[in-house]
């Protein structure tokens, strides 16, 4: 029995997947800690009735997003040129000036408003991480080390007046009570004004087995349909979409007050796409979990077989998302020698659940394995170029998304 109602329209949720008991994505942690380690319950939900994809129990955010936040947005070089790109087009569009106002709901280190800053744009990031705010502090960002709720709302609107644009990515799926967030952003947003998320999106997660996506943080995957869906509720209006290859394949949503744009095709191609793909259709849904569920027995599989044949394996990129993969595919830690990553909070720590070491990047380089399995997926193109000598000195990737395989 789900007890747990749509956090949206408050109907009856039903089951897609459960993960099991699942530690948070980012809580790499020391070894003193292990016995006091955190777990909750993962379990994928559907809403037949607005279509919202939803966890049934999220931890309460504060456990999640603190002064050591783990996850520094301005990692990826390729990352901080997305933004790039999309605050230049923001500017051009929107036609925005000094005297404008751009907010950003989790602004993190202020990878996306340095672009607006530097533009001398006003611009105010919301970010509730202090350790991650605090970089974006000094690098003299605009930022209140907040969540994003009534009062702020209030506040932000009494002290700046209202906002050209609202921005947002990777951010809006984490905050579940979404209804109070709408009605905020309606409340904040100019008469002409734009709200814009771009956040991972269901239709690719589902075409790609990506259930990694699924984790605390991540409670809603959202689609154009259950998207267009809330904003009706609010007297908002989803005018466009974009799709983006970020983060696996993730869907920009331009949203404005009703009536205030006109509706691009997009809109209606998209809610198309995804009734043929069937992601709002709970029979086909199940047909996800099958898919997850032969690739967990694949991978574990190799692992072994690797193991026995004295290969070395190692996990490139200590992701949130390899916490769910290798907590649900129970994977056996001995199997992976550690796992190498560029963030310093989670050098030396353990990957949560499963305990395997998290080393410095600079110890892969210097000891390249046979095996590399990709946690960073999603930044394939990127990662793969840049370790060329990886696979010239015999070294292979191992995929598991869509399925389970050894890169040629
Ligand atoms: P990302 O896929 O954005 O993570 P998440 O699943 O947590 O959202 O990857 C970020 C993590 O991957 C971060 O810990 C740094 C690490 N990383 C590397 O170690 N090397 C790389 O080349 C990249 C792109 C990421």
């Amino acid at each position: 029995m789900i007890k747990q109602k749509c956090r949206s329209c408050k109907s009856k949720l039903k089951e897609i997947i459960n993960l099991g008991k699942q530690p948070l994505g980012n809580a790499f942690l020391k070894k003193k800690d292990f016995e006091k380690e955190y777990f909750y319950k993962l379990n994928v939900v559907f809403c037949n009735n607005c279509k919202l994809i939803q966890l049934e129990n999220q931890p309460d955010p504060k456990k999640m997003f603190h002064k050591n936040y783990a996850f520094f947005s301005s990692t990826s070089n390729n990352m901080k040129l997305h933004f790039k790109k999309f605050a230049d087009l923001l500017i051009k569009k929107q036609n925005l000036k000094k005297d404008s106002f751009v907010i950003e709901i989790g602004s993190n280190d202020g990878i996306m408003l340095s672009n607006f800053k530097n533009k001398k744009i006003n611009h105010l990031g919301i970010e509730p991480s202090a350790n991650v705010a605090k970089v974006a502090i000094k690098k003299k960002i605009n930022t209140t080390i907040n969540f994003y709720d009534s009062k702020l709302a209030i506040k932000i609107k009494n002290t700046h007046g209202l906002a050209d644009i609202i921005y947002s990515a990777n951010v809006i799926c984490h905050i579940p009570k979404v209804d109070q967030l709408f009605k905020n952003i309606k409340y904040n947003l100019k008469k002409k004004g734009l709200f814009v998320f771009e956040d991972p999106y269901f239709g690719d997660v589902f075409k790609k087995n990506s259930f990694d996506q699924f984790y605390d943080e991540h409670v809603f995957l959202f689609t154009v349909t259950s998207v267009k869906n809330i904003c009706k509720k609010f007297g908002l209006e989803l005018i466009n979409v974009s799709k983006q290859n970020t983060h696996g394949g993730s869907m920009r949503y331009f949203i404005a007050h009703k009536g205030s744009y006109d509706l691009k095709k997009k809109v209606s191609t998209y809610l198309n796409v995804e009734k043929k793909l069937g992601i709002n259709n709970f029979k086909k849904l199940k047909q996800f979990k099958k898919n997850i569920d032969q690739n967990k027995q694949k991978f574990n599989s190799l692992l072994m077989s690797l193991k026995n044949k004295g290969k070395h394996v190692v996990g490139y990129a200590a992701t949130s998302k390899s916490t769910t993969v290798l907590n649900y595919f129970n994977t056996d830690p001995n199997l992976i020698k550690y796992i190498s990553d560029t963030t310093p909070i989670k050098i030396n720590k353990f990957s949560p659940g499963k305990h395997i070491k998290i080393l410095d990047y600079s110890f892969f380089k210097k000891n390249y394995p046979d095996y590399a399995i990709l946690f960073a997926w999603n930044h394939q193109n990127e990662i793969i170029k840049k370790e060329k000598k990886f696979k010239e000195n015999g070294g292979r990737w191992i995929l598991f998304i869509p399925k389970v395989k050894i890169l040629k």
